[in-house]
């Protein structure tokens, strides 16, 4: 099977896993169950539950323990997506594709949509609990889900991203964002997918920093796609961090050094990777791919 086959075959199984974790939308929260699916159904790439996937098998990772916590990553990722295109974020009309959520349920739903699937997130993440005796890993991949998302992961870089819009930012500072508002969750599906498969500490920790190199690149390309991608094929508006005077990798070293950089930084976990035991080819593939990543 050539790469392409095999990763909308994953992609389509990550896909199947996210749908069996919805709300149901009934009862007098109907509304609100809407608004949660309507954002988690918009078709996003469902990289970090693949990337978990990957990791999982990686490390030997067999059954169905992960299934929950791929679900509850993409819960968060959605939260995240909901929240950083508010009114009072970034501002942003479209998203995978179709209007965002506040858009479509107004400001006070989108609010409430994010909050509830942050929290249905962790619900969905407990039912990992269900699914195996040993409990010490899924409690280990707990504490990861609440780390890298919180203050000290995701919600942190969003923090000080959002606080310096319209203002210039250092090298470091910029790099302390991305680290945190992109690398960390995409560190967090990696550990969780080798914690959950019984990798050993170095091993965990060897997945983080390959996480980490992987998501700055991610962002970098992510800021490059703002300048010169196509809204169609993104399925969101591009010129957003232009119309927030966002200062981004892009506009601090230019076009060019921002390309060769999401080089070195995917070599550079390629170099990681071969540290590792495993079946790698698919993933080599997937992390070499979103280089040139066009969505
Ligand atoms: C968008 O993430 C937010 C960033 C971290 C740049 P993705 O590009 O993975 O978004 P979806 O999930 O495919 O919509
Ligand atoms: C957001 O970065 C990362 C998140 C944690 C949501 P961006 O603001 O650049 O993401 P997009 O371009 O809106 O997807
Ligand atoms: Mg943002
Ligand atoms: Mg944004
Ligand atoms: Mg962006």
């Amino acid at each position: 099977m050539n790469f392409k086959e095999e990763l909308k075959n994953r992609t389509a199984y990550a896909e199947q896993i996210i749908r069996n974790y919805l709300p149901k939308e009934e009862g007098f929260s109907v509304k609100m169950a809407e608004a949660v699916n309507y954002s988690m159904l918009s078709g996003g790439k469902r990289l970090r539950p693949v990337f978990m996937y990957e990791v999982y098998k990686l490390f030997g990772g067999r059954g169905n323990v992960v299934e929950p916590f791929m679900a509850a990553l993409e819960m968060i990722h959605t939260h995240s997506l909901i929240h950083d295109d508010l009114p009072a974020l970034d501002n942003d009309p479209y998203r995978r594709g179709r209007k965002t959520t506040h858009v479509v349920y107004g400001e006070s739903a989108a609010i409430l949509a994010g909050d509830a699937l942050l929290n249905y997130a962790y619900e969905t993440a407990f039912q990992a609990f269900d699914r195996t005796d040993s409990w010490k890993p899924v409690a280990d991949a707990l504490k990861i889900l609440g780390e890298k998302t919180g203050i000290m992961g995701m919600l942190g870089g969003q923090g000080v991203d959002v606080e310096n819009d319209g203002k210039p930012l250092s090298r470091e500072m910029l790099l302390y964002i991305y680290e945190n508002k992109t690398s960390a969750l995409i560190e967090c599906a990696m550990m969780i997918g080798a914690v959950l498969a019984g990798a050993d500490k170095e091993q965990v920790a060897v997945m983080e920093q390959i996480g980490s190199r992987i998501g700055i690149a991610f962002q970098i390309q992510d800021d490059i796609l703002d300048v010169i991608g196509d809204s169609e094929e993104l399925g969101k508006a591009v010129g957003s961090d232009e119309k927030n005077h966002k200062t981004t990798y892009v506009t601090l070293e230019g076009l060019e050094k921002a390309g060769e950089k999401v080089k070195i930084l995917t070599e550079e976990a390629i170099d990681l990777l071969a540290k590792l035991p495993g079946e790698q080819e698919f993933f080599r593939e997937l992390l070499c791919s979103l280089c040139t990543r066009r969505k």
